[in-house]
């Protein structure tokens, strides 16, 4: 089937198998491998993107129905100001240790931010509940979602 799909504001049009992954879709016909692939099950959260808006595990999702749809990637969070605000905090809060889980959590967290630009540290465990880290214990990843609501402006990397 070919399908078109907008990605990071970017239009593509690929011919595809109609039981291709969106996850695959994404790493292997455009090359954009941040997003992560782990269990293929649903259940770590690494192959999370938006789908016009709404944060989906793109191992659930097959690329037919991405078509004609808005799908945003890590490769998208930063923009000609600088780093989003989420990339940011990751790097003041130490956020990060192997980095495996660290896409999927940026695009939940924006997703989150985008809706609530204020929540609480339990209404940020509670967005990043379907997420899976095996090495930063959450807290840090809480604190640097923390950091980017206090911090909305997008700055430079080092602000
Ligand atoms: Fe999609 Fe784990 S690879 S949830
Ligand atoms: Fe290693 Fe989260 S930083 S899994």
């Amino acid at each position: 089937m070919q399908i078109t799909v907008t990605v990071n504001g970017e239009s593509h049009t690929r011919d595809v198998e109609p039981r291709l992954l969106l996850v695959h879709f994404l790493r292997n016909e455009l090359g954009l491998t941040g997003t992560h692939w782990g269990c293929d099950t649903s259940n770590c959260g690494v192959c999370t993107v938006t789908l016009d808006g709404v944060p989906v595990k793109s191992c659930t999702v097959l690329a037919v129905m991405a078509d004609g749809k808005q799908v945003g990637t890590v490769e998208g969070l930063e923009g000609p100001a600088g780093l989003d605000p989420v990339q940011q905090g990751f790097v003041q809060c130490h956020g990060l240790q192997c980095g495996f889980c660290t896409p999927g959590m940026m695009i939940t967290a924006r997703a989150l931010l985008d809706k609530n630009p204020d929540p609480s540290e339990s209404e940020i465990r509670e967005a990043i509940s379907g997420q899976l880290c095996r090495c930063t214990g959450y807290e840090n990843i809480v604190r640097s979602v923390r950091w980017a609501a206090e911090h909305p402006a997008k700055e430079g990397a080092d602000a």
